[in-house]
């Protein structure tokens, strides 16, 4: 069987552009359909794109024609990084057509059928996509800043139950998209807050530590605060989070059970899956987003100073790529995980 061909919406953007990265020589998919919108389409991508990556554009895809959504497309399978004012709409019209889209915008994040997926922690929630009533499904990622939390915390959640914890994030500006912060907002500053971005954490999480049951997904019952702020980044959001346990444990033991996190993703040999999803760092002035981010293919969540908290029980500082473990490369992880199990049979 040859490789399966994908497509990626809004291919012109920072999460369009890490998708076609991250999906050069692909071992499993093949890219055939870029979409962008009006302003970009017909054009040929090298000329519709401002490339900002840091390796070079792929042959493959500099002379591609830019498409429109509702043109006609060959692939069945997409990668979305649209812009949210229009995803939700572009989404449901290729499920519609019988089309699987792994998305990483907001629209459909919370409807019932639709799961927010990380193979590593939640991979049940993928059963939920069979009471949509399209053709095709949606599955979705969460919002960058949440995948990262949710991964460090799934274990131990699941160990100790989580009663409440608050979390402070400190993102980068390629979370918001190209040309993104005006400069002048970003350089020498610290911007305290970015639309929406709080809500999303304190929703989302709950959804995606949530447990599967009777056909839906029931979300977890602890209370989220989380405090968002853009800095002088380019890459990485760090978040620095205290937790309250229903049972209290160690700093030891934490520091374990990250450490030790292993699921059967990592032995599916999966191209875009990190050896291990979670790295335990032991310096007290790690992780950092220039030394660490990039590391482990910017699959991995970063964990480190973890620590007692006076107030609640444990503190700890999380780091995750935003545009690769928390957009493109985890949708691709998706992709992968459902491609192996068997999960897009009917749709390829
Ligand atoms: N950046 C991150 O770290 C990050 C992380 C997680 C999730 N996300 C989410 O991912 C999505 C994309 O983010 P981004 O940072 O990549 O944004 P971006 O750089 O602004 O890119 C947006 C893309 O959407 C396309 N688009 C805009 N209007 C369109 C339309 N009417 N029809 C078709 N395509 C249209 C743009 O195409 P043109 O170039 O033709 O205008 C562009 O390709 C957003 O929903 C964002 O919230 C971003």
């Amino acid at each position: 069987m040859g490789k399966v061909k994908v497509g990626v919406l809004g291919a012109t953007g920072t999460v369009g552009q890490k998708f076609i990265t991250l999906l050069k020589d692909h071992p499993f998919f093949d890219i055939t359909d870029l979409v962008a919108s009006e302003r970009s389409k017909g054009k040929i991508y090298k000329e519709a794109c401002s490339w900002k990556q840091e390796v070079d554009m792929p042959e493959q895809v500099k002379n591609m024609s830019v498409k429109s959504y509702d043109e006609h497309l060959e692939a069945k399978i997409f990668f979305s990084g649209l812009d949210a004012n229009v995803a939700g709409e572009i989404e449901t019209y290729l499920a519609e057509k019988g089309c699987v889209v792994i998305s990483n915008s907001k629209n459909h994040r919370m409807d019932v059928d639709v799961p927010i997926s990380i193979p590593e922690i939640n991979p049940e929630h993928f059963e939920v996509c069979k009471h949509q009533k399209s053709k095709g499904f949606i599955v979705t990622n969460s919002n960058c800043s949440t995948m990262f939390l949710a991964i460090a915390l799934a274990p131990l959640h699941k160990k100790f139950g989580i009663e409440k914890l608050i979390v402070s994030t400190m993102q980068a500006v390629s979370g918001a998209g190209y040309p993104g912060v005006p400069s002048l907002d970003i350089l020498g500053n610290v911007v305290p807050f970015i639309g929406g971005e709080e809500e999303k954490i304190q929703i989302e999480l709950k959804k995606m530590l949530g447990t599967y049951k009777d056909g839906k997904i029931v979300d977890a019952d602890f209370v989220v605060s989380a405090h968002c702020n853009r800095v002088a980044v380019i890459d990485g959001h760090t978040e620095t989070v205290s937790i309250l346990f229903k049972n209290k444990p160690t700093v030891e033991q934490v520091k374990e059970i990250l450490a030790n996190f292993k699921t059967e993703v990592q032995d599916m040999d999966l191209p875009m899956s990190p050896e291990k999803p979670i790295v335990v760092m032991e310096e007290e002035n790690r992780p950092q987003p220039r030394f660490d981010v990039l590391k482990h293919k910017g699959m991995a969540t970063f964990v480190g100073r973890i620590r007692k908290c006076p107030v609640f029980d444990i503190k700890m500082v999380v780091l995750g790529h935003n545009t690769i473990r928390g957009a493109a490369g985890a949708a691709i992880l998706n992709a992968e995980y459902m491609y192996k199990k068997g999960l897009l049979k009917d749709i390829i």
